[in-house]
């Protein structure tokens, strides 16, 4: 035996995950907040759709990785988006706080964060993206082998029989294009609800959630409608959905999106990312003019409403008191912020039809 393993005592300093996501929740608010953090992210992978559903649905649970993973198999909310994780987006999510987004100033993502207000919702998130499947459980209670140094784990499905051996596992996934056979071209998350059974034992958060509650979220969701959307870069469609117990795929309750989309109008929502990759000698001004349609779906019929607003967007001049607080915050400070303002106006009547 080596002398030195007689006197070296593991001893280092670590983080309680559990404990560290109780205070993300305390800063980030329940409601909404939850799904625009989920959109946020989807916009800044480049990402042009963003589908939520509501899936009321109980999977079946016999074949699953572990039995303790059945009471996860319940109603549950799916965040769909069209752009797939690269290998550093895996690495950034796996981390709380050290966001890879850091040196990037038009990503509004910042702070690593965000993506943990889902706790409020559920103890074990997971999603797919590419040919992986990501599982998390911060508590180390419910997946096979996980302890708290290692709360998770990735499974490559393409490379692995998984679905023929875990069926009732990954059939949940079934959703939005992805089959789980093939590499997804796009992320799907997945986020069973927290019932209350689960709640008296959650040490991540005592709050529950019902399907209604999702229901509700969605309907504030709509109603904030196109603010959720004002400002995005690549987003140009938020759609909820509902999957019903018994059917074979999910219903459209609301939408609202871009309209008539061209060129011309993803050049101007692309404006940040162009213009903060050198300051000017003189501020940049933009301005254009953006259409919304949104759809209220029930039954056969759909309630449309159309918008109008003017954006009005500008980076100050790199020599500008702003800009130069920026250029110092990025060279003293590390923190990387642009001298970026943009506003909006709606300048249509609301004409629903
Ligand atoms: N298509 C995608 N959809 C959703 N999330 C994605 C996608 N691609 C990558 N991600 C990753 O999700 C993670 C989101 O993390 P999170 O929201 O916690 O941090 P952030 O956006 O960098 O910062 P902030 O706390 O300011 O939101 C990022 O690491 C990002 O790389
Ligand atoms: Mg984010």
């Amino acid at each position: 035996m080596a002398p030195e393993s007689i006197f070296l005592e593991d001893f280092g300093q670590t983080v309680d995950l559990t404990r560290r996501i109780r205070e993300v929740l305390l800063n980030y608010p329940e409601g909404t907040t939850v799904l625009k953090e989920l959109v946020q992210n989807a916009d800044d992978a480049g990402a042009t759709t963003v589908s939520l559903c509501l899936d009321r649905r109980t999977h079946r649970g016999d074949s699953l990785l572990t039995n303790s993973l059945a009471q996860w198999q319940g109603p549950a909310l799916l965040a769909y988006n069209n752009a797939v994780f690269t290998e550093d987006d895996f690495v950034s999510i796996s981390k709380i706080g050290g966001s890879a987004k850091h040196g990037q100033a038009s990503k509004t993502g910042r702070f690593g964060v965000g993506f943990n207000s889902v706790y409020h919702l559920t103890d074990l998130p997971s999603f797919v993206s590419g040919k992986y499947v990501v599982l998390f459980d911060p508590q180390g209670a419910y997946l096979p082998r996980v302890s708290a140094a290692n709360p998770g784990k990735r499974i490559d499905f393409t490379g692995s029989s998984a679905l023929s051996f875990y069926r009732d596992q990954f059939s949940p996934y079934c959703a939005f294009g992805c089959d789980m056979q093939s590499p997804f071209s796009g992320t799907l998350f997945r986020f069973p609800l927290r019932n209350a059974d689960q709640a008296v034992r959650s040490k991540l958060s005592r709050q529950a959630y019902s399907p209604e509650d999702i229901s509700s979220m969605f309907v504030q969701l709509f109603e904030e409608g196109v603010l959720a959307l004002l400002f995005l870069k690549s987003v140009l469609c938020i759609e909820m959905y509902l999957w019903d117990v018994g059917e074979s795929e999910p219903k459209k309750i609301h939408s609202c999106s871009v309209s008539s989309v061209s060129d011309d109008t993803v050049w101007h929502r692309q404006a940040l990312v162009r213009l903060s990759k050198h300051l000017n000698t003189t501020a940049e001004m933009d301005a254009f003019q953006l259409d919304f349609v949104s759809e209220r779906i029930s039954g056969d019929e759909a309630k449309r409403q159309t918008e109008r607003f003017y954006v009005v967007q500008t980076m100050a001049a790199a020599s500008s008191r702003i800009g130069s607080f920026a250029t110092t915050a990025s060279k003293d400070y590390d923190i990387h912020l642009l001298p970026w303002a943009s506003i909006a106006a709606c300048i249509s009547e609301n004409l629903s039809n």
